[in-house]
């Protein structure tokens, strides 16, 4: 049976409801429709007890270890944090500093956060980036950057910002499934494989 590409959304957010939720969410389901995928998104907020217990997994609760097998099995990682104080939060780092070192090499992740103004849109490019060049993941050109003014009740109202998710989507998607699918790669090319030789 064909492999259904799984997609899987972290919301480093502390809060609930969240518009970085709502805002991962959203993109995680673009890029799994685009890639006739699965996806699903994990809030951070309700593991954040867990996640303090201790420096090593086996000091983290079931739901905890379940939520980074899940991060480190999935084929595309949409990560997103609200700003604190211009980076992203505590949470997320803690989450990501129980993922395993080598688990994210390779595995394409997609950027995403949310800010109260534009001011501090910058920490995907100089917060986020680094972190995941640590991973060695292959993170996605285009970041995703919302402010509260892109949200009411906690629904994207910003037609601006649903442009920039398709844009990311559309222009990304070709990336994503020569990745995870490397024979799509050379589906239309008039070229072979290098290794048909
Ligand atoms: C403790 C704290 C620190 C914050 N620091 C910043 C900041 O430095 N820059 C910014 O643009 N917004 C900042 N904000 C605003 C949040 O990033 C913004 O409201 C965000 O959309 C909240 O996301 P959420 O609804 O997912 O929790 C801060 C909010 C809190 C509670």
């Amino acid at each position: 049976m064909a492999h259904v590409p799984t997609v899987v959304g972290v919301s480093g957010s502390p809060t609930h409801p969240s518009r970085t939720t709502v805002l991962v969410d959203e993109v995680a389901r673009s890029f799994a429709e685009a890639i006739g995928g699965s996806h699903r998104t994990i809030e951070l907020a309700p593991l954040l007890g867990q996640l303090g217990a201790g420096p090593f997994r086996s000091h983290l609760g079931p739901e905890v270890v379940e939520a980074l097998e899940a991060v480190e099995a999935a084929d595309v990682i949409v990560v997103g944090s609200p700003a604190y104080r211009a980076t992203y939060t505590g949470l997320f780092k803690l989450f990501f500093d129980h993922i395993g070192q080598y688990a994210l090499v390779d595995k394409p992740i997609v950027l995403t956060a949310t800010g109260g103004s534009d001011r501090h849109a910058l920490l995907v490019e100089h917060q986020m980036r680094p972190l995941f060049g640590f991973f060695q993941s292959l993170t996605l050109p285009l970041g995703i950057y919302a402010a509260e003014s892109d949200f009411a009740d906690y629904a994207i109202t910003s037609d601006d910002l649903r442009g920039r998710i398709d844009t990311a989507v559309n222009r990304t998607v070709p990336l994503v499934r020569a990745h995870i699918d490397p024979d799509s790669r050379y589906a239309n090319a008039e070229f072979a494989r290098p290794d048909a030789f």
